[in-house]
């Protein structure tokens, strides 16, 4: 069985970027930019945030964090947004989800400009994706990561049935539009399972690639999974565990134990999907540079 390291890919990765943004400041003078807006005090967004700013400060890119509290209003917050789409010194910006209720999360994805929308979400990137236009567009961060694994670790996709479970238009529904595409990379016959379907595992056990992106821990169990598969988790669960610092650790939506048993790859949690999501975000970040400085 293969452990698919993303952390050993992340890392090679920020080194790459790390050379190219070495390379475009001496030719120009300037150095990608990243804001990343945070509204209220959750704990984990915070977390999210702060490896956000550190990861770009490391690789040379400037980064700017935006700490709005939690009462904020939507007018202030688009307000913000259209101070950054006008600044030439930013070319990503990133509102960190979830935000409070009174903020329409739709308004303020589609307020980014489409041009410095690094993640991918708004609905001009996301609609050039489903068409197969992928160099014209921002891949959002966490399919675009497992794309890049899938490609780095040569595993085939061809032909392949990959089964995506999840429908979040965050990972599940980009996820399953790349690994339909037209291109050398994808090609796969794609399955979405989802919370309303039926007999799930009929159709996980038929995966050749299966990508789990559910949000409950352990839910693919080996019985789940077609013996040889390659099992890509998303899943990043805390679950309690009294026996550490914090109290809880991390857990996938894949019970690890028993699949590495049958898959013949697969990546683990912590230390899998989750460290190419920050990766992307910052390649999507130079790429947002390079367009805009036609390079
Ligand atoms: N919350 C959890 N993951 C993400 C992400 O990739 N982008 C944003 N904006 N919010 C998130």
């Amino acid at each position: 069985m293969v452990i698919i390291d993303g952390k050993k890919v992340s890392l090679e990765l920020k080194e790459e970027l790390k050379a190219s943004v070495e390379e475009y400041r001496a030719a120009t003078g300037k150095v990608p930019g990243l804001t990343v807006i945070i509204v209220g005090e959750d704990p984990a967004s915070q977390v999210y945030v702060r490896n956000k700013a550190k990861t770009c400060k490391e690789i040379g890119m400037y980064s700017s964090v935006i700490e709005l509290p939690a009462e904020t209003s939507q007018k202030e917050l688009l307000d913000t947004i259209t101070l950054l789409n006008n600044d030439p010194q930013i070319h990503g910006i990133l509102v960190q989800q979830p935000l409070p209720k009174q903020i329409d999360e739709f308004a303020v994805t589609l307020a980014i400009d489409p041009a410095k929308d690094v993640d991918g979400f708004h609905p001009e990137n996301l609609g050039r994706l489903v068409m197969g236009h992928l160099d014209k567009c921002f891949v959002s961060c966490t399919p675009y990561g497992i794309l890049e694994l899938l490609s780095r670790y040569n595993i085939e996709t061809r032909g392949k049935h990959c089964v995506v479970v999840g429908r979040s238009n965050i990972v599940g529904k980009p996820m399953a539009n790349l690994m339909l595409q037209k291109l050398d990379a994808t090609n796969c016959t794609v399955t979405i399972c989802h919370s309303a379907t039926k007999d799930i595992p009929h159709y996980t056990r038929q995966a050749d690639i299966l990508i789990a992106a559910i949000g409950k821990a352990g839910f693919i169990t080996s019985d789940m999974v077609k013996p040889g598969a390659v099992v890509i988790d998303v899943g990043i669960n805390r679950v309690e565990d009294a026996s550490t610092k914090s109290g809880y650790r991390l857990r996938g939506d894949v019970d690890y134990e028993g699949v590495s048993a049958v898959a013949s790859a697969m990546t683990p949690v912590p230390g899998g999907v989750g460290p190419m999501t920050i990766a992307m975000l910052l390649k999507n970040t130079l790429h947002s540079f390079q367009r805009t400085h036609a390079l």
